[in-house]
């Protein structure tokens, strides 16, 4: 298996958000598509392991947002490199809101936002695909769509974050969040506990 060849796959990058309750939380994802036009659906693909997951499997309206190039990386990182188990991702934000009451990237951050609900689920393994029913999708802006292309050539930091300051550390660094593993053998079926990504997107310190 030549793992490099799933990086020429081509996505976008988006915010999922969603609600239970009086919970409100929301991740960083770049699988989604459309999938029908009449009536207008779309899906996601997410790890069960995350918060998200959680929260939708209960309160089943979800919105996604298309991020744009304006964006800045530390919107991935405050969405997408911790979870909203261990922080109130919204605390000291003020987005607006949709159609079913979830907040949506208000500062310039999305160009387009969707909401709808949750018509299916589909399980794979260790995440599972959401098929949404569309309630309202409404342009933001102009700017263009970001690719998760343009995020790993322009946005995402090049040296991983915390490896860049501890080069003495023997262990192994996840490319995606930088979080740093001790130790002299990955396991092979590790995941990382910050982001989620398994061994294959982590690399030796050398
Ligand atoms: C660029 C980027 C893309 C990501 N894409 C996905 C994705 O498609 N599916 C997924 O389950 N997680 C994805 N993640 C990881 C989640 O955003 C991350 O696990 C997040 O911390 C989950 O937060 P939560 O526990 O609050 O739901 C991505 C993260 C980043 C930075």
């Amino acid at each position: 298996m030549e793992k490099e060849a799933f990086f020429k796959i081509q996505y976008g990058l988006y915010l999922l958000t969603c609600r239970e309750g009086s919970r409100v939380n929301g991740c960083i994802i770049n699988t989604c598509m459309q999938i029908t036009e009449d009536p207008y659906r779309i899906l996601f693909a997410l790890s069960d392991s995350t918060y998200t997951a959680e929260l939708l499997r209960v309160g089943e309206a979800c919105n996604v947002s298309v991020l744009s190039t304006k964006a800045p990386y530390e919107m991935y990182r405050h969405f997408g490199y911790q979870s909203g188990r261990d922080v109130d991702k919204f605390a000291g934000r003020d987005d607006p809101c949709d159609a079913l009451g979830l907040p949506y990237p208000g500062n310039g951050e999305a160009c387009v936002t969707i909401c709808g609900t949750v018509s299916a689920i589909i399980p794979c393994g260790t995440h599972s695909v959401y098929v949404v029913s569309v309630k309202e999708a409404r342009i933001l802006s102009n700017d263009p769509a970001v690719t998760y292309e343009e995020y790993h050539r322009s946005i995402k930091p090049k040296k991983p974050l915390q490896a860049a300051s501890d080069t003495s550390k023997k262990g192994y660094v996840c490319r995606v969040c930088g979080y740093v593993y001790e130790g002299d053998t990955l396991p092979p079926d590790y995941t990382c506990p910050i982001c989620h990504h398994g061994a294959d997107s982590f690399e030796e310190i050398k």
